[in-house]
């Protein structure tokens, strides 16, 4: 703790806690006192910590290669890609290293495919809360001040809408919009997720005026919802154009995607878009057998995730200064009319990892693998905790 003071930027605030190990749900510090982790590095450590399968299939990898760059082919991009368009229901991706590095590319495919309409179909349209990552494109996209102040000028033709107003939707789409970015649930503002109604009209108006439209499931996809992606939580899917996917990908390892259908992925031509990292053999043979194990654990996210909100809103009811329980699968969050920061540091002391977004939601990311055992730990330190306030 004293280096970083001395020697990293102080752009974090982290809490005062050194984790040295994890197994399964859970990590230790290095006193060796146990955590139930039910934040998983912000929605990456989709399988927990130390998974047998992926512990051993990273010390494999890592002994044959585990980088060659994009100059040449290795044996697994392909073969993610295909998976990744199985799921998707979309057919060609692009592999990079992170969420707002696939935020980035998919800005520009907007870009490229507006351009080659006409020099003015340049607008995107994004909506205010949202969040889509920290690089100068996603940033100018994000729609929270706080983050972009310190950075402006951003891109230009950006537009902010609330979210969910179909009414500020139709108005705003035009020939100019060139692309229409939408987090299904948006997760660092708070858990909201939109409507069904909004998304059909999201994508009426896309193709009405020849944009793009852009889900951004970094956080709420790649099965933390109980599907694959959260735009598949709705019958019948609407599909986007364009998605962007990152976090628990491959598990810890970094690895973004952005997966498109033909139409978008024919605005990026040889040269225009790539990446040194991107990729690597062993980020996507790891991501591969995510998948595979994904797979198998689908219908516990979903029934885990269930039990989880229904236990929270339980608890909610004891306590009037709970507002809402919200989310989808494993994405909850809870909505206080008080401050979640010493809420967090408590439960923290007490063995249970989870965050605060907005000052007053908490929000629960916890791994695809937890129990309903580990849910009730969960709960009931939240519940002795909310018995004191
Ligand atoms: C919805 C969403 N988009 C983009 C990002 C940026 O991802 P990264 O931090 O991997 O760059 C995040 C990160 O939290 C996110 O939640």
């Amino acid at each position: 703790m004293d280096l970083e003071r001395e020697y990293l930027l102080q752009n974090y605030s982290r809490y005062p806690l050194v984790l040295r190990r994890g197994k399964g749900a859970y990590v230790y510090d290095l006193e060796g006192k146990r955590y139930l982790d039910f934040i998983a590095g912000i929605g990456v450590n989709a399988l927990g910590h130390a998974h047998p399968r992926i512990v051993k299939l990273i010390r494999q990898q890592a002994a044959l290669l585990i980088h060659c760059s994009n100059l040449y082919y290795h044996e697994y991009q392909g073969a993610l890609a295909k998976k990744l368009a199985q799921v998707s229901g979309l057919q060609r991706t692009f592999f990079c290293n992170s969420g707002t590095e696939a935020m980035e590319g998919a800005l520009k495919m907007v870009r490229a495919h507006g351009n080659k309409t006409s020099p003015e179909k340049i607008e995107i349209l994004s909506m205010e809360n949202s969040f889509h990552g920290r690089t100068l494109g996603a940033l100018s996209i994000t729609g929270q001040a706080k983050y972009r102040k310190d950075f402006e000028p951003l891109l230009a033709g950006v537009r902010f809408l609330p979210q969910g107003d179909i009414a500020a939707l139709e108005s705003a789409v035009s020939e100019r919009t060139a692309g229409i970015v939408v987090e299904w649930i948006q997760g660092e503002g708070g858990i909201f997720p939109i409507s069904a109604e909004y998304a059909r009209k999201a994508r009426e108006l896309a193709d009405r005026h020849n944009a793009l439209l852009v889900f951004d499931e970094i956080q709420c996809g790649v099965g933390r919802p109980g599907t694959y992606f959260s735009y598949q939580l709705t019958t019948p899917v609407v599909l986007p154009d364009v998605m962007v996917a990152a976090k628990p990908l491959a598990c810890g390892l970094p690895l973004g995607a952005i997966v498109a259908n033909e139409r978008a992925a024919a605005a990026i031509g040889p040269g225009m878009h790539g990446s040194t990292f991107g990729g690597s053999a062993l980020a996507c043979r790891v991501a591969l057998e995510f998948f595979d194990i994904l797979d198998e654990l689908m219908p516990s996210i979903e029934r885990v995730g269930a039990y989880f909100r229904s236990s929270l809103e339980n608890l909610a009811r004891k306590h009037s200064f709970v507002k809402e329980v919200r989310g989808r699968g494993l994405m909850i969050g809870v909505d206080l009319d008080i401050p979640g920061k010493q809420i967090v540091l408590d439960a923290m002391a007490r063995g249970l990892l989870i965050n605060c977004t907005h000052d007053t939601v908490l929000r629960f990311l916890p791994p695809y693998i937890i129990t309903e055992k580990q849910v009730d730990s969960a709960v009931k330190i939240l519940g002795n905790l909310w018995n004191k306030l």
